[in-house]
């Protein structure tokens, strides 16, 4: 592509303000909402004491259940199987700890945030189920079922026999937090019968059906705008509590209603990550050869919605091994609800499954990378189709040369650097390529100038300038020239930006308006008496710096002077993109390989990762900036991963005692050392006419086995619940084996 890598098209609009995200819209006689809270973790309120909430200054309504709004529908709906349940205070049930129990709406978020925090409940408590661990033993499958929630192929008991080692271990992981810069917010703006609703979300079209369901209004009444949204990472591919509450105080009150939650809301009003504990069992020849995989994965759920985190597919395919099987079950628990997140399934299972084969390696004494490439799989054994295209293995031979790979001694605990143990590790990067139906409008206007219209999303990955990028190479209009928007409902519709696949969905949508949007032109041109390419063959003219050049003798036109005497006509194309045939011919999916130096005080167990090295093939990459940006932040989280991240749960009160980013850590710029991501760059062509496969959630799989694999060939201790911190290594030292 002619120009990449870039510099985002919206950058200098977020970084001087003018960029509008959620909470950002001003309107006139703007109410401001609070959520108020449940603190028990089951029951109902039995009553709620308003009397001190109600003196406050400003304040403007209270909605609890007994005066909302009655919805027509609300929870299950056929058009909304997939979504969470979620308050809204139709009914005085306490479903978990930190549920919205009520709204306090004020003149001013000062009034507003006071009397929420004097509304007083009275509960009854109903026994509350709190503790994962003591829910384990009770788990079952998912009620919502699924493909992945159960997989076995080949004889395993067979295959085990034949092993001549056998590696079965437990990983577990933490509930993990969405986080992303801007917390969640709502507009809710009813003018008669229609409303607008400003929402930063992974999904506009999804909230608009949501919220036409659940007030019974058309949707051609709703239209939503979230041309910014500040990270989402699954987060915001669902609507939470304060979205149809901010629509319903709207409507009460007949004025627009803003809720913006901060950081502790977000924690419980929408969801998390669920924790995991996954039983892997490997086993293996003693020329490293995987006979057998399993991994059967018990994960957090609750009652508001069952959804998994196939944890367990990612070993589906990883390795070449004829035996394989996985389960996976929920342990409900009577907490703030589980969704997905950031690489949902591959980010915890490639930790598990990444780290039961380095202990393989260990096991039958055979360097972790050369076990790897002795059993690299060729096809996708589960459904015995080829790959569209698959180049782990260069990315393994570069990544390992980047790294210094072959200068690794097998041992644990042999490299040392001043007073440090060194530890190397690595692990294999996966994450499908999906595609979906998605659509875009490109005009061009008679000053030469084109537009570009999706109902996608910016959601922080660089939306706008890859699909002005994408919009550029087909015109051959400059990217200056080009306005984008996206993020509002009245634009051709768009899928979730989720699953990344947002470039190789909208991005081929735009690609295909932009190429019929020229033809069009190109017509206008032929078809022309007074245009120098009047009479000349169209599949023989090209397009280049807003021009229209004929290949045979360079005759040329400006499409500004071809649409200018036209009478000022824009001329437009709209597209829907869709899977094609590679769904049927290929398995597609993207790759990496990823290593980790860290270093570990002997005597304070303090983990450091000083040197990450990343390559992966994820087809073409559109914008090299944005997309090393992606994967770099990916990579950065699955350190974060591996060392920092984990919400503690209190399982008497239901809730975790960490809900704030003080306290719940995250990786700050001192806890990362050198970063060298890169990718291969070499179209997919077999995936789509783009040859991207998308790179949102590639950069987290991997990294934290890397991490966990490099923290155990330093030390000779494997931790083997994340994150590993301090505590539990010095615990093992102690009392160490292995
Ligand atoms: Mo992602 S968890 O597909 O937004």
């Amino acid at each position: 592509m002619t120009v990449q890598p870039r510099w985002r098209v919206d950058g200098i609009a977020k970084v001087t303000g003018a960029a509008q995200f959620g909470a950002d819209f001003m309107l006139e006689r703007l109410a401001y909402g609070v959520p108020v809270l449940s603190t028990i973790a089951k029951g109902r309120v039995r009553r709620f004491d308003l009397h001190d909430a109600r003196s406050v200054r400003g304040l403007i309504e209270i909605i609890t259940p007994s005066n909302a709004l009655r919805l027509p529908n609300q929870g299950i709906h056929p058009e909304l199987k997939d979504a969470p349940r979620i308050a809204m205070l139709q009914d005085d049930g306490v479903y978990y700890s930190g549920q919205v129990i009520g709204l306090a709406v004020a003149e001013s978020l000062e009034a507003a945030q006071e009397a929420a925090s004097l509304v007083k409940a009275e509960y009854r408590s109903e026994d509350a189920l709190c503790d994962f661990e003591a829910q384990v033993a009770s788990a079952r499958p998912p009620q919502s079922g699924g493909d992945a929630a159960a997989y076995a192929r080949g004889d395993f008991a067979a295959a085990l026999s034949r092993s001549d080692v056998e590696v079965q271990a437990m990983y577990s992981t933490p509930v993990q937090h969405h986080n992303p810069m801007e917390p969640h917010a709502t507009i809710a703006h009813w003018e008669g019968d229609r409303l607008t609703l400003y929402e930063p979300s992974q999904w506009i079209v999804f909230v608009r059906t949501c919220i036409a369901v659940w007030f019974g209004v058309p949707e051609a009444n709703i239209r939503v705008l979230g041309p910014f949204v500040g990270g989402g990472f699954g987060g915001k591919g669902a609507l939470w509590s304060h979205s149809p509450l901010a629509v319903m105080a709207s409507k009460m009150l007949q004025r627009p209603v803003k809720i913006a939650l901060n950081r502790r809301e977000v924690y419980t009003v929408t969801a998390s990550r669920p924790r995991t504990q996954q039983k892997v069992l490997i086993g293996a020849t003693k020329a490293g050869e995987l006979l057998a995989i399993r991994n059967d994965v018990v994960l957090q759920a609750s009652p508001q919605i069952e959804l998994i985190e196939d944890s367990g597919t990612v070993s589906h395919h990883l390795y070449k091994c004829d035996a394989n099987a996985t389960s996976h079950r929920v342990a409900i628990l009577d907490t703030s609800p589980t969704w997905v997140m950031r690489a949902p399934g591959e980010a915890t299972g490639s930790y598990a499954l990444e780290s039961a084969v380095d202990e393989v390696a260990y096991r039958v004494g055979i360097d972790p990378l050369e076990l790897r490439l002795r059993n690299y799989a060729e096809k996708d054994q589960t459904n015995e189709k080829p790959y569209s295209q698959k180049l782990l293995r260069d990315c393994y031979t570069l990544g390992a040369k980047r790294f210094g790979w072959e200068h690794r001694p097998h041992a644990p605990r042999s490299m040392r650097k001043g007073n440090q143990w060194i530890g190397w590790g690595m692990a294999t990067a996966t994450y499908p390529a999906y595609r979906a139906a998605s659509s875009a409008v490109v005009r061009i206007s008679p000053d030469g100038k084109a537009f570009v219209g999706s109902a996608t999303h910016e959601i922080g990955t660089g939306t706008y300038t890859v699909l002005a990028q994408i919009a550029a190479e087909e015109l051959g209009i400059s990217i200056d020239q080009i306005d984008v928007r996206t993020g509002d409902t009245e634009l051709p519709p768009a899928i979730y930006s989720g699953g990344s696949l947002t470039v190789a969905t909208v991005g081929t949508a735009v690609q295909l308006a932009a190429q019929r949007v020229k033809q069009l032109v190109i017509q206008m041109a032929v078809d022309d008496p007074a245009s120098p390419l009047h009479q000349s063959e169209p599949a023989q003219i090209k397009v280049s710096e807003g021009e229209l050049i004929l290949d045979r003798n360079g005759a040329r036109e400006r499409y500004a002077d071809i649409l200018g005497r036209q009478g000022g006509r824009t001329v437009e194309a709209t597209a829907e993109a869709k899977p094609g045939q590679e769904i049927e011919r290929y398995s597609t999916h993207s790759f990496g390989a990823v290593f980790a130096e860290v270093g570990v005080d002997p005597d304070l167990f303090t983990v450091r990762v000083r040197r990450f090295v990343g390559v992966y093939d994820v087809g073409r990459v559109i914008n090299k900036k944005a997309g090393i940006n992606q994967l770099t932040g990916g990579a950065v989280w699955g350190i974060g991963m591996a060392l920092f991240e984990g919400a503690q749960m209190d399982p008497r009160y239901g809730r975790s005692v960490n809900m704030d980013l003080s306290e719940y850590h995250l990786p700050a710029h001192a806890d990362i050392g050198e970063m060298d991501i890169s990718v291969l760059d070499v179209p997919d062509l077999k995936f789509n006419p783009l040859g991207a496969r998308g790179m949102g959630e590639m950069g987290i799989t991997g990294a934290a086995a890397a991490v966990a694999n490099a923290v155990f060939h330093a030390t000779g201790i494997r931790i083997r619940d994340l994150p590993i911190t301090i505590d539990k290594l010095i615990e093992r030292s102690s009392n160490h084996s292995q």
